[in-house]
């Protein structure tokens, strides 16, 4: 996507140095724009931690260039593994990622593994982005009908946390069908939930979306139900960390609000994602998906900028104690469709291995 008129991706190896690795730090989003390099498997480890980069598909790619950093700081494969498989445990695309360097790296065993670990690393990365640019063709005709249902009106979308491009490679996966619609001409707003804790939404998909030019305004997380109720939203899309075969939806805590809120006021609820997200390992979402915890510290303070510089601010009484789960889990009953790179298909068993049948 562009920033500031720049064509940009969200990872990348640096132009004048193959053995360092460069991110968009954001953390800093959107107040300052920073790139940060990353020259160990620590470094990777941290970023993906601490959140300096985030978002299912962009964790995993980073992994994979993790992988390669530690090979070349002389660490071997299994420490780059399970230093990496330690970083954030919801999202999927983090251990598929993994297991495609390990499978890489399996098959040249007597070849040279710092570069099979770079050519898997960036092959990740690729597959990614072609799989977003993917969603957002099959995800389009959905906006197109609502356009015409809506007759020259804006179609009104809302989505929860950054399942953009900050989130992915390019594109994003809930994002990729609206730069898509967008640039087709056909007139849209998207309602952005400012996704508490950490606010995605309020910092990062406000942000990528106001890059693009496209009409957007930030709500609290409990509007989208008052909104949804006064006929304010013609569809939710949303993206996911984990999706298993049943079609239940791990994606950032308040998404399970949203898709009920839907189900009640029979606005389609519509979740994107690349294959990477899917764990056909799983059967129950619910009981199956490890849901992050993070520290208390994201709830109680919030961030942002005063006078010109990047703050927190304490919101709670000092030794209130606060709980941060940072993912839920919505049901597939909730679901209208899945957005993949396949198509769109029902969230259960059979429709999904329709478009996926090696699984
Ligand atoms: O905690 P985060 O910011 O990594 O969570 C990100 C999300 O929940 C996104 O909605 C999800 O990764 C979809 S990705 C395009």
């Amino acid at each position: 996507m562009q920033v500031n008129g720049k064509e940009q991706r969200t990872i990348w190896l640096k132009p004048e140095n193959p053995s360092v690795v460069q991110i968009i730090d954001q953390r800093f989003l959107p107040h300052k724009f920073v790139i940060e390099d990353l020259c160990t498997l620590e470094d990777v480890y941290i970023a993906i931690k601490d959140m300096h980069v985030r978002g299912a598909p962009l964790i995993g790619a980073a992994a994979g260039f993790g992988v390669y950093l530690g090979l070349l700081e002389g660490k071997g494969l299994e420490t780059c593994i399970n230093r990496l498989r330690e970083s954030r445990p919801t999202a999927r695309n983090l251990f598929w990622a993994l297991e495609l360097q390990l499978n890489a790296l399996e098959q040249s065993k007597s070849g040279d593994l710092i570069a099979a670990a770079l050519e898997c690393a960036q092959r990740i990365a690729e597959i990614e982005y072609e799989n977003c640019k993917k969603i957002g063709l099959y995800g389009l005709p959905l906006i197109e009908d609502l356009a015409k249902i809506k007759k020259g009106n804006p179609v009104n979308i809302l989505t929860h946390c950054n399942a953009g491009w900050l989130a992915c490679i390019d594109y994003g996966t809930a994002t990729s069908p609206i730069y898509q619609a967008f640039d087709k001409g056909i007139d849209l707003h998207v309602w952005v939930d400012e996704t508490r804790p950490r606010n995605q939404g309020a910092s990062l998909t406000a942000w990528e979306l106001g890059q693009h030019g496209i009409p957007h305004t930030v709500i609290v997380d409990n509007a989208g139900g008052h909104l949804m109720q006064h006929g304010m939203v013609d569809i939710v899309i949303v993206g996911s960390d984990r999706t298993t075969r049943n079609g239940d939806v791990a994606n950032k805590i308040g998404t399970y609000l949203k898709a009920l809120a839907a189900y009640d006021n029979n606005v389609p609820f519509y979740v994107a994602l690349p294959s990477s997200t899917i764990d056909w390992n799983l059967t129950d979402g619910i009981s199956q998906i490890p849901i992050e915890e993070r520290d208390d510290t994201e709830v109680k303070y919030i961030s942002g900028l005063v006078d010109d510089e990047i703050k927190q601010i304490l919101l709670t009484p000092k030794h209130s104690h606060a709980a941060n789960f940072a993912f839920d889990v919505t049901p597939a009953r909730f679901v209208t469709g899945l957005i993949t790179e396949r198509g769109i298909c029902d969230a259960n068993e059979s429709s999904m291995q329709g478009l996926f049948p090696m699984h």
